[in-house]
Protein backbone atom coordinates (compact mmCIF):
# COMPACT_ATOMS: atom_id res chain seq x y z
CA UNK A 1 0.00 0.00 0.00
CA UNK A 2 1.13 3.38 -0.46
CA UNK A 3 0.40 4.99 2.71
CA UNK A 4 0.30 9.14 3.47
CA UNK A 5 1.54 10.40 6.92
CA UNK A 6 0.15 13.46 8.81
CA UNK A 7 2.58 14.10 10.72
CA UNK A 8 5.35 12.89 11.40
CA UNK A 9 6.13 13.71 14.53
CA UNK A 10 7.46 12.19 17.79
CA UNK A 11 4.67 9.50 17.82
CA UNK A 12 3.68 9.79 13.93
CA UNK A 13 7.13 9.53 12.71
CA UNK A 14 7.69 5.74 14.52
CA UNK A 15 4.02 4.92 13.36
CA UNK A 16 5.23 5.58 10.01
CA UNK A 17 7.91 3.70 10.61
CA UNK A 18 5.83 0.81 11.81
CA UNK A 19 4.23 0.89 8.26
CA UNK A 20 7.08 1.17 6.29
CA UNK A 21 8.40 -2.12 7.97
CA UNK A 22 5.85 -4.07 7.68
CA UNK A 23 6.47 -3.72 3.42
CA UNK A 24 4.35 -0.28 2.56
CA UNK A 25 5.51 3.25 1.29
CA UNK A 26 5.15 5.99 2.92
CA UNK A 27 5.06 9.97 2.52
CA UNK A 28 4.64 12.72 4.13
CA UNK A 29 3.39 16.88 3.36
CA UNK A 30 6.38 19.13 3.99
CA UNK A 31 4.11 22.56 3.77
CA UNK A 32 3.33 23.95 6.70
CA UNK A 33 5.56 21.80 8.80
CA UNK A 34 8.47 22.37 11.38
CA UNK A 35 12.35 22.03 10.99
CA UNK A 36 11.68 19.15 13.49
CA UNK A 37 9.59 17.27 11.39
CA UNK A 38 11.28 17.95 8.65
CA UNK A 39 14.06 16.03 9.81
CA UNK A 40 12.17 13.37 11.76
CA UNK A 41 10.56 12.50 7.94
CA UNK A 42 13.92 12.91 6.26
CA UNK A 43 15.49 10.36 8.56
CA UNK A 44 13.02 7.78 8.40
CA UNK A 45 13.27 7.85 4.32
CA UNK A 46 9.46 8.58 3.93
CA UNK A 47 8.76 10.43 0.46
CA UNK A 48 8.00 13.85 0.39
CA UNK A 49 5.19 15.71 -1.10
CA UNK A 50 5.06 19.26 -1.76
CA UNK A 51 0.93 19.39 -1.67
CA UNK A 52 -2.24 17.79 -0.25
CA UNK A 53 -3.38 16.87 -3.51
CA UNK A 54 -0.06 15.59 -5.18
CA UNK A 55 -0.05 13.42 -1.72
CA UNK A 56 -3.49 12.45 -1.97
CA UNK A 57 -2.94 11.49 -5.72
CA UNK A 58 -0.27 9.24 -5.15
CA UNK A 59 -1.93 7.47 -1.96
CA UNK A 60 -4.19 4.62 -1.31
CA UNK A 61 -4.81 5.26 2.76
CA UNK A 62 -3.84 7.93 5.15
CA UNK A 63 -2.59 7.77 8.78
CA UNK A 64 -3.30 10.94 10.45
CA UNK A 65 -1.68 11.85 14.06
CA UNK A 66 -1.76 15.14 14.78
CA UNK A 67 -2.47 17.35 18.18
CA UNK A 68 -6.18 16.40 18.74
CA UNK A 69 -7.28 19.78 18.52
CA UNK A 70 -6.18 19.71 14.83
CA UNK A 71 -7.69 15.84 13.96
CA UNK A 72 -11.13 17.65 12.62
CA UNK A 73 -9.04 20.49 10.32
CA UNK A 74 -6.87 17.58 8.75
CA UNK A 75 -10.06 15.56 8.20
CA UNK A 76 -11.99 18.39 6.23
CA UNK A 77 -9.16 19.33 4.32
CA UNK A 78 -8.50 15.56 3.20
CA UNK A 79 -12.31 15.37 2.03
CA UNK A 80 -12.11 18.91 0.69
CA UNK A 81 -9.48 17.47 -1.45
CA UNK A 82 -11.65 14.61 -2.50
CA UNK A 83 -9.66 11.59 -1.48
CA UNK A 84 -12.09 8.46 -1.04
CA UNK A 85 -9.27 5.88 0.44
CA UNK A 86 -9.11 4.60 3.68
CA UNK A 87 -8.63 7.46 6.60
CA UNK A 88 -7.02 6.26 9.83
CA UNK A 89 -7.39 8.63 12.37
CA UNK A 90 -5.36 8.19 15.59
CA UNK A 91 -5.44 11.05 17.75
CA UNK A 92 -6.54 11.35 21.13
CA UNK A 93 -9.69 13.01 20.40
CA UNK A 94 -13.58 12.18 21.68
CA UNK A 95 -15.48 9.58 21.08
CA UNK A 96 -18.18 12.15 19.40
CA UNK A 97 -15.33 13.91 17.72
CA UNK A 98 -14.68 10.58 16.16
CA UNK A 99 -17.96 10.15 15.67
CA UNK A 100 -17.79 13.52 13.53
CA UNK A 101 -15.11 12.66 11.29
CA UNK A 102 -16.95 9.08 10.81
CA UNK A 103 -19.89 11.15 9.62
CA UNK A 104 -17.29 13.64 7.38
CA UNK A 105 -15.52 10.71 5.78
CA UNK A 106 -18.34 7.72 5.34
CA UNK A 107 -17.31 4.27 6.55
CA UNK A 108 -13.71 4.69 5.02
CA UNK A 109 -12.74 6.47 7.93
CA UNK A 110 -11.24 4.18 10.76
CA UNK A 111 -11.03 5.19 14.74
CA UNK A 112 -7.72 4.42 16.23
CA UNK A 113 -6.30 5.57 19.69
CA UNK A 114 -2.39 4.92 21.00
CA UNK A 115 -1.37 3.53 24.01
CA UNK A 116 2.17 3.98 25.40
CA UNK A 117 4.99 6.09 23.82
CA UNK A 118 6.52 6.00 20.73
CA UNK A 119 7.02 2.99 19.40
CA UNK A 120 10.61 2.49 19.45
CA UNK A 121 10.70 -0.58 21.10
CA UNK A 122 9.02 -4.27 20.93
CA UNK A 123 6.11 -4.68 23.39
CA UNK A 124 5.47 -0.79 24.45
CA UNK A 125 3.38 0.76 22.17
CA UNK A 126 -0.42 -0.21 20.86
CA UNK A 127 -2.76 1.19 18.55
CA UNK A 128 -6.18 -0.14 19.21
CA UNK A 129 -8.40 0.46 15.80
CA UNK A 130 -12.47 0.08 15.54
CA UNK A 131 -15.05 0.06 12.38
CA UNK A 132 -15.78 -1.48 9.72
CA UNK A 133 -12.64 -1.52 8.07
CA UNK A 134 -10.33 -1.68 11.35
CA UNK A 135 -8.70 -4.93 10.07
CA UNK A 136 -7.22 -3.55 6.97
CA UNK A 137 -5.84 -0.54 8.72
CA UNK A 138 -4.20 -3.22 11.39
CA UNK A 139 -2.74 -5.23 8.49
CA UNK A 140 -0.84 -1.87 7.44
CA UNK A 141 1.22 -2.36 10.87
CA UNK A 142 1.36 -6.29 10.70
CA UNK A 143 5.61 -6.32 10.45
CA UNK A 144 6.49 -3.27 12.99
CA UNK A 145 7.12 -2.71 16.81
CA UNK A 146 3.82 -1.09 16.70
CA UNK A 147 0.63 -3.75 17.42
CA UNK A 148 -2.50 -3.05 16.27
CA UNK A 149 -5.08 -4.27 17.95
CA UNK A 150 -8.67 -4.45 16.25
CA UNK A 151 -11.65 -3.66 19.12
CA UNK A 152 -15.40 -4.01 18.85
CA UNK A 153 -17.61 -1.86 18.29
CA UNK A 154 -18.16 1.31 15.34
CA UNK A 155 -15.84 4.42 14.88
CA UNK A 156 -15.87 5.80 18.24
CA UNK A 157 -14.64 3.30 20.58
CA UNK A 158 -11.18 2.90 20.08
CA UNK A 159 -11.16 6.91 20.97
CA UNK A 160 -13.55 5.87 23.92
CA UNK A 161 -10.82 3.56 25.25
CA UNK A 162 -8.12 6.24 24.62
CA UNK A 163 -10.12 8.66 26.72
CA UNK A 164 -10.67 6.27 29.99
CA UNK A 165 -6.67 5.46 29.64
CA UNK A 166 -5.70 8.57 29.55
CA UNK A 167 -7.98 9.90 31.75
CA UNK A 168 -6.24 8.20 34.48
CA UNK A 169 -2.41 8.49 33.05
CA UNK A 170 -2.51 12.35 32.07
CA UNK A 171 -5.45 13.46 34.34
CA UNK A 172 -3.04 11.97 38.10
CA UNK A 173 -0.25 13.67 36.49
CA UNK A 174 -2.10 16.85 36.70
CA UNK A 175 -3.49 16.11 39.70
CA UNK A 176 -0.01 15.30 41.21
CA UNK A 177 1.23 18.56 39.74
CA UNK A 178 -1.49 20.65 41.19
CA UNK A 179 -0.98 19.11 44.77
CA UNK A 180 2.81 20.05 44.61
CA UNK A 181 1.64 23.65 43.78
CA UNK A 182 -0.95 23.68 46.16
CA UNK A 183 1.81 22.68 49.03
CA UNK A 184 4.10 25.15 47.99
CA UNK A 185 1.97 27.91 48.34
CA UNK A 186 0.36 27.17 51.85
CA UNK A 187 4.05 26.55 52.63
CA UNK A 188 4.06 22.92 53.36
CA UNK A 189 5.90 20.66 50.81
CA UNK A 190 8.45 19.62 53.33
CA UNK A 191 5.80 17.94 55.77
CA UNK A 192 3.94 16.92 53.09
CA UNK A 193 7.13 15.26 51.63
CA UNK A 194 7.59 13.17 55.20
CA UNK A 195 4.22 12.12 54.97
CA UNK A 196 4.00 10.76 51.68
CA UNK A 197 6.94 8.75 52.51
CA UNK A 198 5.13 7.16 55.16
CA UNK A 199 2.03 6.31 53.76
CA UNK A 200 2.03 7.47 49.99
CA UNK A 201 5.14 5.90 49.15
CA UNK A 202 6.65 6.41 45.17
CA UNK A 203 4.18 10.05 44.99
CA UNK A 204 7.16 12.26 45.47
CA UNK A 205 9.11 10.74 42.80
CA UNK A 206 6.23 10.58 40.60
CA UNK A 207 4.81 14.36 40.87
CA UNK A 208 8.64 15.18 39.95
CA UNK A 209 8.25 12.59 37.01
CA UNK A 210 5.03 13.92 36.32
CA UNK A 211 6.78 17.64 36.21
CA UNK A 212 9.91 16.43 33.56
CA UNK A 213 7.67 14.10 31.85
CA UNK A 214 4.47 16.00 31.00
CA UNK A 215 5.65 19.35 30.98
CA UNK A 216 7.13 19.94 27.52
CA UNK A 217 3.85 18.18 25.96
CA UNK A 218 1.56 19.91 28.39
CA UNK A 219 0.82 22.45 25.48
CA UNK A 220 -0.71 18.88 24.00
CA UNK A 221 -2.29 17.25 26.51
CA UNK A 222 -4.36 20.30 27.29
CA UNK A 223 -6.61 20.19 24.30
CA UNK A 224 -6.55 16.05 25.14
CA UNK A 225 -7.78 16.67 28.44
CA UNK A 226 -10.56 18.81 27.11
CA UNK A 227 -11.52 15.98 24.66
CA UNK A 228 -11.95 14.14 27.77
CA UNK A 229 -13.29 16.28 30.02
CA UNK A 230 -16.27 16.42 26.38
CA UNK A 231 -16.26 12.51 26.67
CA UNK A 232 -16.68 12.50 30.25
CA UNK A 233 -20.03 15.70 29.87
CA UNK A 234 -21.17 13.33 26.95
CA UNK A 235 -21.68 10.13 29.37
CA UNK A 236 -23.37 12.47 31.78
CA UNK A 237 -20.48 12.36 34.23
CA UNK A 238 -18.83 14.95 35.79
CA UNK A 239 -16.60 16.77 33.62
CA UNK A 240 -14.75 19.04 36.13
CA UNK A 241 -11.41 16.62 36.64
CA UNK A 242 -10.19 16.77 33.49
CA UNK A 243 -11.43 20.40 32.84
CA UNK A 244 -9.06 21.14 36.33
CA UNK A 245 -6.56 19.19 34.67
CA UNK A 246 -6.57 21.18 31.08
CA UNK A 247 -6.01 24.10 33.16
CA UNK A 248 -2.99 22.77 34.93
CA UNK A 249 -1.48 21.47 31.57
CA UNK A 250 -2.34 25.17 29.42
CA UNK A 251 -0.81 27.28 32.70
CA UNK A 252 2.68 24.73 31.00
CA UNK A 253 2.82 25.74 27.69
CA UNK A 254 5.48 28.21 27.07
CA UNK A 255 7.42 24.86 28.16
CA UNK A 256 6.65 23.22 24.77
CA UNK A 257 9.86 21.47 23.72
CA UNK A 258 12.47 22.56 26.90
CA UNK A 259 13.94 19.34 27.37
CA UNK A 260 13.97 17.98 31.34
CA UNK A 261 11.99 21.51 32.73
CA UNK A 262 12.68 21.02 36.65
CA UNK A 263 9.62 20.29 39.23
CA UNK A 264 10.66 24.23 40.55
CA UNK A 265 10.04 25.49 36.72
CA UNK A 266 6.54 23.55 36.96
CA UNK A 267 5.58 25.09 40.48
CA UNK A 268 6.59 28.44 39.30
CA UNK A 269 4.39 28.62 36.46
CA UNK A 270 1.48 26.80 38.09
CA UNK A 271 1.50 29.24 41.32
CA UNK A 272 1.83 32.56 39.24
CA UNK A 273 -0.33 35.33 39.75
CA UNK A 274 -3.07 35.42 36.90
N1 LIG B 1 3.85 11.26 21.90
C1 LIG B 1 3.28 10.27 22.58
O1 LIG B 1 3.91 9.66 23.45
C2 LIG B 1 1.84 9.88 22.28
C3 LIG B 1 1.28 8.78 22.99
C4 LIG B 1 -0.01 8.39 22.70
C5 LIG B 1 -0.76 9.07 21.76
N2 LIG B 1 -0.21 10.14 21.10
C6 LIG B 1 -1.05 10.87 20.13
O2 LIG B 1 -0.38 11.09 18.89
C7 LIG B 1 -0.77 12.35 18.36
C8 LIG B 1 0.45 13.16 17.99
O3 LIG B 1 1.49 12.95 18.87
P1 LIG B 1 3.01 13.27 18.50
O4 LIG B 1 3.81 12.80 19.65
O5 LIG B 1 3.37 12.79 17.14
O6 LIG B 1 2.95 14.88 18.51
P2 LIG B 1 4.08 15.92 18.09
O7 LIG B 1 5.44 15.37 18.26
O8 LIG B 1 3.73 17.19 18.78
O9 LIG B 1 3.83 16.08 16.52
C9 LIG B 1 2.67 16.56 15.99
C10 LIG B 1 2.81 16.60 14.48
O10 LIG B 1 1.67 17.29 13.97
C11 LIG B 1 2.10 18.50 13.38
N3 LIG B 1 1.23 19.61 13.74
C12 LIG B 1 1.45 20.60 14.65
N4 LIG B 1 0.42 21.46 14.66
C13 LIG B 1 -0.44 21.01 13.73
C14 LIG B 1 -1.70 21.48 13.25
N5 LIG B 1 -2.27 22.56 13.76
N6 LIG B 1 -2.30 20.79 12.27
C15 LIG B 1 -1.74 19.67 11.76
N7 LIG B 1 -0.56 19.19 12.17
C16 LIG B 1 0.08 19.84 13.14
C17 LIG B 1 3.51 18.75 13.88
O11 LIG B 1 4.21 19.52 12.91
P3 LIG B 1 5.22 20.70 13.31
O12 LIG B 1 6.50 20.02 13.67
O13 LIG B 1 5.28 21.53 12.09
O14 LIG B 1 4.62 21.44 14.50
C18 LIG B 1 4.05 17.36 14.03
O15 LIG B 1 4.51 16.85 12.79
C19 LIG B 1 -1.68 13.01 19.37
O16 LIG B 1 -3.02 12.83 19.02
C20 LIG B 1 -1.34 12.28 20.64
O17 LIG B 1 -2.40 12.31 21.57
C21 LIG B 1 1.08 10.55 21.32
Amino acid sequence: MKLALLHPGQMGVTIGIAAKDSGHSVSWLRAGRSHETTERATAAGFGSCGTLSDLLARSDGIVCVCPPAAAMTVAQSVVAAGFDGIYLDANAIAPHTARQIHALLGDCYVDGGIVGPPAVREGSTRLYLSGPHAITAANWFAGGLLEAITIEGAPGAASALKMCYAAYTKGTSALLLAIRALAESEGVTAPLLDEWAISQQGLADRSAQAATGTAPKAWRFAGEMEEIAATFAAADLPDGFHEGAADIYRRLTDLKGVRSPSLADVLERLNAKR
